[in-house]
């Protein structure tokens, strides 16, 4: 007989009780208790973080990437986008900006570049760090070795994201090429976590080939790697990649994941990603309601915004970027929360 999720499958969640995974998978499936499932994830947030949302100010330093993920803009294989890297001084501009804006946090993303050699990341980090020494640095460059992670982090980076994508290890083949393991995807992230790195994984909702299965696998992998980050969104189809077939990810679903992992993880650093602001214009506002407390506004220069492309129709590509700020700000009152001037580090 197949399990039902009801309001005491939520209850157990929030008293912190580990759920079977018929359990997980009925209420992943039940789209009838939404409501009061982000009414206790909301109420989990406000006890661990009150009504403060963190903000990063995201510098996307380049979009070349040496990979080619099916379901990535920015894969080597996409001959159609025009690349560009950003130079230490670019990038310590969008900081000083930044910090002007209360930004006090910096995530670094890029494609898998090898440009950007350890030697040049690890001056980028420290020049950073030492102009805003009251300030965290996040990197999120994708796969390096033991060594490289070690060498950035000595340089003064505090955090580092990268996401699973999938922990079903069939699943992630059919979402990268044989070059990419999910074996060493794994690694890298235990490697940091002991390396000393505040760790952020993660994974798209709604990419080709997922099934509740594999959600249920992400979930327990999260479990086991404990991490201080986690990022969600949508997928979202891109033109110019072998998955421009594929339809875009469920709104709901990825509502519905944020306030399970905001349950099963209480004190995680949850953004409300700009995935979610793309796949509906009040999408950032309705992952804070449903327990996300990390928004992530974009500080690269507007010039490259929209080459930066991971998935079509990306938002605050245009004019408007210079305003993200503000925008964001009146987005995160509208909701009943507030956007502080912290580093806004993991409480626990
Ligand atoms: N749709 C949604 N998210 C995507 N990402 C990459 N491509 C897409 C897409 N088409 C996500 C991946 C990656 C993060 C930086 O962006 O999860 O880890
Ligand atoms: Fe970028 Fe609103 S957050 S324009």
């Amino acid at each position: 007989m197949e399990i039902k999720a009801t309001k005491a499958t939520v209850d157990a969640l929030l008293k912190n009780k580990n759920l079977s995974d018929e359990e997980l998978i009925a209420l992943l499936k039940t789209d009838t208790l939404d409501e009061y499932l982000f009414a206790c994830a909301d109420k989990i947030r406000r006890l661990n973080y009150g009504n403060e949302v963190y903000i990063r100010g995201l510098i996307e330093i380049s979009n070349y990437c040496k990979n080619n993920c099916y379901y990535c803009g920015i894969r080597a294989g996409n001959a159609k986008l025009s690349r560009y890297r950003l130079s230490k001084e670019d990038v310590l501009s969008c900081c000083r900006e930044g910090y002007r804006l209360g930004f006090r946090t910096f995530v670094l993303q890029g494609g898998e570049d090898m440009f950007f050699t350890d030697d040049i990341v690890c001056d980028i980090v420290s020049s950073i760090k030492s102009e805003f020494p009251d300030c965290a640095v996040t990197l999120s460059l994708g796969e390096k070795s033991f060594e490289s992670y070690v060498k950035y982090r000595n340089a003064g980076a505090d955090r580092y994201l990268l996401r699973h994508e999938t922990a079903d290890n069939e699943h992630y083949g059919k979402l990268h090429p044989e070059t990419m393991s999910l074996e060493n995807r794994k690694e890298c992230l235990f490697n940091l976590k002991k390396i000393g790195y505040q760790t952020g994984s993660g994974f798209m909702v709604g990419s080709p080939y997922q099934t509740y299965e594999t959600l249920l696998e992400d979930l327990r992998f999260l479990q086991s790697l404990k991490p201080d980050m986690i990022g969600i969104g949508p997928y979202l189809t891109h033109q110019d990649t072998p998955f421009n077939k594929f339809e875009n990810g469920s709104l709901a679903l990825t509502l519905r994941l944020v306030a399970i992992l905001r349950l099963m993880f209480p004190y995680a650093l949850i953004p409300s990603t700009t995935a979610l602001g793309t796949i509906n214009p009040n999408g950032r506002e309705m992952g804070l309601k449903a327990g996300a407390n990390v928004v992530m506004p974009n500080l690269s220069p507007t010039s490259v915004r929209k080459l930066y492309s991971l998935y079509d129709h990306k938002i605050c590509t245009g004019d408007e970027a210079a305003q993200c700020i503000v925008c964001l700000a009146s987005r995160v009152e509208s909701v009943g929360y507030r956007i502080v001037t912290d580093v806004g580090n993991v409480k626990k």
